[in-house]
């Protein structure tokens, strides 16, 4: 695992220039899209990008890490509100070829069959990760079994009480998600992990200096080929 080390706008701008390489490489690239606030910046600047004429995102295809059961797309706080307001509708993308879980309805059938489709288009060329103070990538949680594929995961209490902070009220925090599996997402050809800030400082350690197991979700990302682990200074504290 190669680690680069800046501010948030150094590593935010690095890692959406290796999206912006990527897409120009190869037009009609497979991205593997994350949420949460870490990538936000990220893809302000593919944005940027896109407006500034560099690339276009008309034949890409996207698959998302995860979405909570319970939440219709509409929702404010479902996945696929935050990819369409933060990513999609400041890009020349198609949305028929942006696929994000779904949180209702027949969820568990395109859950089942979410590796699959990912296989179809070719699989995922380059994959974006946020990480959960427990260590824990999309939502797999610890305790996840390194070959598991798209499945509905548990939240445990932390996470839980992490992803509070953008709920009216904890009571509003849906208890389940589904997600891509830990074997789904080793299977990008290549990731970036963003990590920033203290509460993630344990879970950054754990993945570059701690053993591989099960209990540690991102420990898993030590055998991926190549994966690059950008931090800033706060996140990266207890390795230094
Ligand atoms: C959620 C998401 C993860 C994300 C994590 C961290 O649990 N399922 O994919 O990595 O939050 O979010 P943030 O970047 O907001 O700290």
């Amino acid at each position: 695992m190669k680690v680069v080390v800046g501010t948030n706008e150094e590593i935010s701008k690095l890692i959406a220039e290796e999206f912006i390489k990527q897409v120009q490489k190869k037009p009609n690239s497979v991205l593997g899209l994350a949420t949460g606030t870490s990538p936000i910046e990220v893809y302000a600047n593919m944005i940027k990008a896109n407006k500034e004429g560099r690339v276009s995102f008309k034949d890409v295809a996207t698959f998302n890490l995860d979405e909570y059961i319970g939440l219709e797309g509409t929702h404010d706080q479902s996945y696929r509100y935050f990819m369409n307001k933060y990513l999609f509708d400041g890009l020349d993308i198609d949305k028929a070829r942006t696929h994000v879980l779904k949180g209702v309805g027949d969820y568990l059938a395109y859950a089942n069959q979410y590796d699959a489709l990912i296989a179809s288009f070719g699989g995922i060329d380059l994959q974006i990760l946020g990480i959960g103070s427990d260590g824990h990538i999309a939502f797999n949680e610890p305790g996840t079994p390194f070959d598991s594929l798209t499945h509905v995961a548990e939240l445990t209490e932390q996470t839980i009480k992490d992803n509070s902070r953008l709920f009216n009220d904890i009571s509003e925090v849906p208890t389940k998600a589904v997600t891509m599996g830990l074997k789904s997402i080793m299977n990008a050809r290549k990731i970036v992990l963003i990590a920033t800030g203290k509460n993630k400082a344990q879970a950054i350690y754990n993945l570059l200096k701690g053993p591989m197991t099960e209990e540690v979700p991102c420990s898993i990302l030590q055998k991926h080929p190549d994966c690059t682990i950008y931090v800033d200074e706060d996140a990266y504290s207890l390795v230094k």
